[in-house]
């Protein structure tokens, strides 16, 4: 399975922190944004990943995450020249999808997790269908959002719903299967202009062959779209990892965890960072001080 990250758009509600930067390079605590959506298609089990952003935007990200050969990925880049909804990430990486299965998260999004390392290699492994996520919030008139009956089987898929009809949203990681690019290629243009990725989801569902995870208390989902979801997201980072000591979204941890990367290799990379905490922490799994 192949995955995209989508880290466009022009994120309008930071400005002006966007005005000049990516709002996907912004930090979440210690890391770039991007590095939590990308650990999480990693843990996956995902290698090959395409990263999509705006044509002054891109040249940032391919000098943040390079070819992805330090951390056992590869890494294939695109531009969105404007942008026209989530779908267009499958109509604008058609070729380098080459008909294969392919993963898609939104380069904004934070999800963390009890368990979600096996619901993520089980969804990546389906062969059939897609899969999403639903989360209950306060809040689901924001979002896409799922209704399902009792055994959680999903009955409607409605974007940002002005009377919600429940309050499972749909969170910015999807997995689809082979005929992905096919169906999103008869995705037309919604009222707002856009390529909804939930027109998308919609035909999965109608042809009985949408999956739904239901994350529960156990689990985070955080958008980091607004200054207060932003700061939410950095403490809720902050918090796990002095806490814990361990470390959220951070890809070179997860290569290491998933045998990418050799412990050599990893020391590497906690000796580049040798002036931060993520460093010190790298360095403590690299000598297996660290379970
Ligand atoms: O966060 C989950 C939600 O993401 C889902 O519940 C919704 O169903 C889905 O439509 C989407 O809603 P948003 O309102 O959050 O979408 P937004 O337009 O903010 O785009 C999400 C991210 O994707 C954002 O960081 C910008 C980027 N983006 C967006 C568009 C429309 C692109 O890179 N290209 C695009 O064309």
């Amino acid at each position: 399975m192949k995955g995209i990250l989508l880290a466009g758009g022009a994120g309008t509600r930071l400005h002006p922190m966007t005005r000049a930067a990516s709002k996907q390079m912004l930090p979440i605590y210690d890391k770039p944004m991007i590095y939590y959506p990308l650990s999480v298609l990693m843990l996956a089990g995902i290698r090959e990943i395409m990263v999509i952003s705006t044509p002054e935007d891109l040249p940032q990200f391919r000098r943040l995450l390079g070819s992805g050969e330090e951390i056992g990925v590869s890494f294939a880049y695109a531009e969105q020249p404007k942008p026209e909804g989530l779908a267009q990430a499958f109509h604008i990486g058609r070729d380098w999808i080459g008909g294969e299965a392919c993963a898609l998260g939104l380069g904004d999004n934070l999800v963390f997790g009890e368990h979600l390392s096996r619901l993520l290699r089980a969804s990546a492994a389906r062969q059939s269908g897609a899969t999403v996520f639903a989360y209950q919030v306060r809040d689901p008139e924001r979002y896409g959002v799922v209704t399902m009956d009792a055994d959680g089987k999903p009955l409607a898929i409605v974007e940002k719903p002005s009377v919600p009809p429940s309050n499972w949203a749909v969170i910015g990681l999807y997995f689809y299967d082979r005929r992905v690019c096919d169906l999103a290629a008869r995705v037309r243009p919604s009222a707002r202009g856009e390529f909804e990725i939930t027109d998308l989801n919609r035909m999965y569902l109608e042809m009985g062959e949408l999956n739904v995870e239901k994350l529960g208390r156990g689990a985070a989902w955080l958008d980091a779209g607004t200054p207060d979801s932003l700061l939410q997201a950095a403490t809720f980072v902050q918090t796990i990892q002095a806490r814990q000591g361990m470390l959220v979204g951070c890809p070179e941890e997860v290569a290491f965890r998933m045998g990418w990367i050799d412990a050599d290799r990893l020391g590497a990379h906690a000796q580049r960072l040798r002036n931060t905490e993520l460093g010190r922490v790298l360095a403590l799994l690299a000598r297996g001080e660290l379970e």
